[in-house]
């Protein structure tokens, strides 16, 4: 399935190009609530359009996402914006769960949802580190198997302090801190 996933997305990315960095637009107006130095981790990171915006702000950054179509774009996309060495982009496949690395002092995951993954995320953050999820959701749209339940997002991360929310239109979304501890 994982080798399925790799090979369907690749052929979705296949002949099409990164645009510029920048956060997903649903995170866009809480740009100043993003670190400036530190470590990020992003999962599922197609083109790496977010992940060079982050480490053009100043954070290292771990990527992943599993289509090698994809993560070839956000290399060169890193390296064409002179950030090459901040970021390391990998292929993975996160039915596996997270790949090691160090607490993160953000974590973004736009548009790509494994429960599964809910509490590794959790303990991955760091001490004041900011989670930013957004995933597809049954709220607005046709229940299907790949879409959030109402609140699912609010009870997964129900331990961290929300800084803003949404959930409708078929997405729900989150941007929440870990308190210090
Ligand atoms: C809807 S796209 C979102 C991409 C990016 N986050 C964005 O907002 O542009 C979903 C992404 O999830 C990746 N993906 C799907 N299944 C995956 C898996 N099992 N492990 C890692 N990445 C996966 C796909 O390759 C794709 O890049």
């Amino acid at each position: 399935m994982a080798e399925a996933d790799g090979v369907s997305w690749d052929g979705k990315y296949a002949g099409r190009t990164a645009g510029p960095p920048r956060l997903p637009e649903v995170f866009a107006p809480y740009a100043d609530e993003v670190p400036t130095a530190g470590h990020a981790l992003e999962l599922a990171c197609g083109f790496g359009q977010a992940s060079v915006w982050l480490a053009e702000r100043g954070l290292t950054v771990q990527a992943v996402d599993v289509s090698a179509v994809a993560i070839e774009q956000a290399q060169g996309l890193a390296s064409s914006h002179g950030v090459g060495d901040r970021c390391t982009f990998s292929v993975a496949d996160l039915d596996d769960g997270l790949t090691p690395g160090p607490p993160a002092t953000m974590i973004l995951c736009h548009r790509f949802r494994d429960p599964a993954l809910y509490s590794p995320i959790r303990d991955r953050l760091a001490a004041d580190g900011l989670l930013a999820i957004s995933v597809l959701s049954e709220v607005g749209a046709e229940p299907g198997p790949f879409r959030a339940r109402a609140g699912e997002l609010r009870k997964a991360f129900a331990g961290l302090q929300p800084l803003a929310a949404g959930e409708g239109d078929g997405q729900a979304w989150l941007l929440a801190r870990r308190s210090r501890r």
